[in-house]
């Protein structure tokens, strides 16, 4: 017996989280067991798929050993990834063996890699979904009935899923993410992603618009638009009219000024003053980049394809505090790519130093079967190495982001309350528009949940800042 509906582990973004999501029994006839690895692209599209299900007639429910559908939504963007799946897929077998007639169904990334190998390999998983055929999945089902298998992992170059309104599964009610494109056509050699997603498709943003207004009305307050490579977002309209992503941006922010509004991911060669320009207009556009350097040395950048050099990164960071002194930014390293040598390392580590980050996400290179990287290149940099240069850079994150964090005592920010503590439902835990934790006592001010407040900040860990209400 789980508590755990839609679990959301993320491998990317080092997240959990567990969803309180229930559905009147009486309504549906059928139960569905949802969980979710990798990026917030997965967790979004695990709310489409939701709402496909919902459709068919499946309710949710927190325990897979009583579901009749059990999903996984799969990520691939580093072998420990896929060693997690398989483990989890073992246990959801070992109630299969016990109830033959439950279905067990791996979407995302690794059905699209592994396809109908994956059948082969974990013989008790019955239907194999790609990212872009979840509207098949009701006829996947009905496929299976008589004891086949089936699969669709067809990848498109339309499909945007932008008329299917998501069912929020992991909800606080008052922060969700919005998905405005699909796919990448960056082709980074070490990242699998291109492959898994397909092409770049930027979703109608008559659809975007109308989802965060809905979400807006339904109480809440910080929508995260999502993309793999957002700054290329480009839509023409029935119109005719170009909308890119800092008219987007912009149109979102209009919708009402107690909305925030985030996004990720930013790509630095894309990334645009335009986009700076209108996150400075407007207050409720979070002052908050997330913007993947990879590695500090230039050579290694253009072996990863990253197309941009160390100068570059470090122009556009320099550009971004100019327009926007008190803007945060974190970022994305990758130790030990192919002939990175000690001296090319050491770079990375003195990049870190000079951007100053507000928070990193730091992994050391794992060969992608398939990848520009995995067919050009050796994956020669020892395993061991490897784990000590990435335990520097994370010695250089965490000592950085302690000073960053320490910088800020004595400060007062505007923080958008998203519900308890973890540690006590006597404090209440927001976000600062630079996307810093913030911890209060609740006092009786008689706040809620989605209300915004200014905090002074008296206290700081390394990833938490702590205050008191002014
Ligand atoms: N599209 C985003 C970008 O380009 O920044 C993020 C893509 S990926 C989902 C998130 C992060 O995973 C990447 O920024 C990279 O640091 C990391 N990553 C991707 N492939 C990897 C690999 N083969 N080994 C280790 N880390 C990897
Ligand atoms: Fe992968 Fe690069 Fe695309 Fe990001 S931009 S998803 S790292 S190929
Ligand atoms: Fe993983 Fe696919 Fe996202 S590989 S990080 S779930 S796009």
């Amino acid at each position: 017996m789980t508590e755990v509906l839609h679990k959301v582990v993320d491998e990317t973004r080092q997240g959990e989280a567990y969803a309180p999501f229930v559905n009147d029994p009486n309504l549906f006839s059928k139960k569905f067991y949802i969980e979710s690895y990798g990026c917030a692209m997965n967790f979004s599209d695990s709310e489409v798929i939701a709402s496909i299900l919902n459709d068919e007639g499946y309710g949710s429910t927190r325990d897979y050993e009583v579901a009749d559908l059990v999903l996984i939504n799969t990520c691939s963007i580093r072998e420990k990834a896929e060693q997690t799946i398989r483990t989890r897929l073992q246990a959801f077998k070992k109630v299969k063996e016990k109830n033959p007639g439950m279905l067990i169904a791996v979407m995302g990334c690794m059905a699209e890699r592994l396809k109908a190998k994956l059948l082969e390999e974990e013989r008790l998983v019955d239907i194999v979904v790609g990212p872009d055929a979840y509207r098949s999945l009701p006829g996947l089902i009905e496929e299976t009935t008589g004891g086949q298998k089936s699969v669709n992992v067809l990848l498109s170059r339309e499909e945007t899923y932008a008329d299917i309104a998501p069912i929020r599964l992991d909800s606080n009610g008052v922060t969700s993410f919005v998905s405005i494109m699909r796919g990448c056509n960056n082709m980074c050699t070490f990242c699998v992603v291109p492959f898994t997603r397909g092409r770049e498709r930027s979703r109608d943003a008559v659809s975007i618009l109308n989802e965060c207004r809905v979400l807006f009305d339904q109480g809440y307050r910080e929508i995260t638009l999502l993309g793999q490579n957002v700054d290329s977002y480009y839509y023409t309209g029935a119109d005719g009219i170009d909308v890119t992503f800092a008219a987007l941006l912009e149109s979102v922010a209009q919708i009402d000024p107690l909305l925030r509004v985030r996004f990720s991911t930013s790509h630095p060669k894309d990334i645009t003053d335009d986009v700076l320009h209108t996150m400075a207009k407007y207050h409720n556009i979070c002052k908050y980049i997330h913007l993947p350097v990879q590695s500090g040395n230039t050579r290694i950048l253009q072996q990863m394809n990253r197309t941009y050099t160390r100068e570059w990164y470090l122009h556009k960071v320099a550009r971004i505090r100019t327009i926007m002194p008190d803007c945060g930014i974190s970022t994305d390293v990758i130790s030990g790519f192919c002939t990175e040598t000690e001296e090319e390392h050491q770079d990375t580590l003195s990049l870190m130093q000079v951007c100053d980050f507000d928070m990193a996400y730091m992994y050391s290179y794992s060969e992608r079967p398939g990848t520009l990287a995995a067919r050009r290149f050796t994956d020669d940099v020892p395993e061991a190495v490897k784990s000590r240069r990435l335990a520097e850079i994370i010695k250089v994150q965490k000592d950085n982001q302690a000073i960053s964090y320490r910088a800020d005592i004595g400060k007062t920010f505007e923080v958008l309350i998203e519900g308890n503590s973890k540690k006590s439902e006597n404090d209440w835990s927001g976000r600062t528009t630079q996307n810093k934790v913030v911890v209060f006592p609740k006092g009786d001010a008689g706040l809620n949940k989605a209300d915004y407040c200014h905090v002074k900040i008296i206290h700081a860990t390394s990833a938490t800042l702590i205050g008191e209400l002014v």
